[in-house]
């Protein structure tokens, strides 16, 4: 008897969507506050564990009491992304207090000097690729072998427009390219195990990072087909999908959040 001709059989479709919700735990680099706060929350709402892996202290371990408060376990881990060594600490933390990692979402990252290219120095340059790039080289590489072992993980990184370049930001703007190439490099590299690696692509995000560049005028009409700037929690949104047992089928993926095409 095929499994067709017997009712009782489950569907493998059915199955791959009520996929068992694990007590799954994440771990969110630049949680402390902006978008990586807000990814944060989001994700702890839909029952993970979560650990802030930031340089802001205070900021950090308040979204880490906030987490606690929405019932979920959540601690805060001093962490320079750009140093390796504390990027595995901080993923040896959720091993430790958590038992596994499931998720990981890439949200640290600076602007840099926002200047014409003969104005920022090879260290400018150099800072900025080590926050953007290698702190996300760093966490994938410490997260992903216990996204392998549990056959499950989920990874997403935040890119920006910015990859298309921009004469006045042109570290970033590379930073971000590199960031968006690393994402399709490992969208296939362990799909076939379980572990997707996304990205998702915000417009303009009211944080600390864009809101002083700006006056209150262009703030309150920024002159987009919308009339205005996104809340990280839009963005949030999307991130809490691709980090998900619902998404089953992407990996390798750029998602845009910024409320216009093209
Ligand atoms: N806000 C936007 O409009 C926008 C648009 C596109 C992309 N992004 C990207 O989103 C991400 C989050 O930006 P945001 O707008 O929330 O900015 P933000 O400045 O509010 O948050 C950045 C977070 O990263 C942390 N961080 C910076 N350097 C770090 C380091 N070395 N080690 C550990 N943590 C560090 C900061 O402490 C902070 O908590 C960045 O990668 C940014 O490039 C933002």
């Amino acid at each position: 008897m095929t499994s067709s001709e017997d009712p009782g059989a489950e569907d493998p479709k059915e199955l791959r969507f009520a996929a068992p919700r694990l007590r799954r735990a994440a771990l969110v680099t630049g949680g402390a506050r902006g978008l990586g706060r807000a990814m944060a929350m989001r994700i702890a709402a839909e029952g993970r564990d979560v650990v802030i892996a930031d340089l802001l202290e205070e900021q950090g371990k308040q979204t880490a009491k906030e987490i606690a408060a929405l019932g979920q376990r959540a601690i805060f881990c001093l962490t320079d992304v750009t140093i390796e060594e504390e990027v595995h600490s901080a993923v040896e933390a959720a091993i430790h207090a958590f038992k596994r990692l499931d998720i990981l979402v890439c949200a640290a990252g600076v602007l840099g000097l926002e200047a014409p290219f003969h104005e920022q120095s090879a260290k400018q340059f150099s800072k900025v690729m080590s926050i953007n790039v290698n702190g996300v080289y760093h966490a994938h590489q410490a997260a992903i072998p216990h996204m392998r072992e549990g056959g499950w993980g989920r990874c997403v990184t935040i890119t920006s427009g910015a990859r298309r370049g921009s004469p006045t930001q042109v570290p970033y703007a590379v930073s971000k390219a590199a960031v968006y190439t690393l994402v399709q490099s490992l969208g296939n590299a362990y799909s076939a195990e379980g572990v997707f690696v996304n990205g998702v692509e915000p417009g303009r995000v009211l944080t600390d990072m864009v809101v002083p560049r700006f006056s209150p005028e262009h703030i309150a009409n920024p002159g987009n087909p919308l009339g205005r700037y996104s809340d990280p929690e839009e963005v949030a949104e999307v991130a809490e999908f691709l980090c998900s047992e619902r998404n089953t089928y992407t990996t390798g993926s750029i998602w845009s959040v910024k409320g216009a095409s093209g």
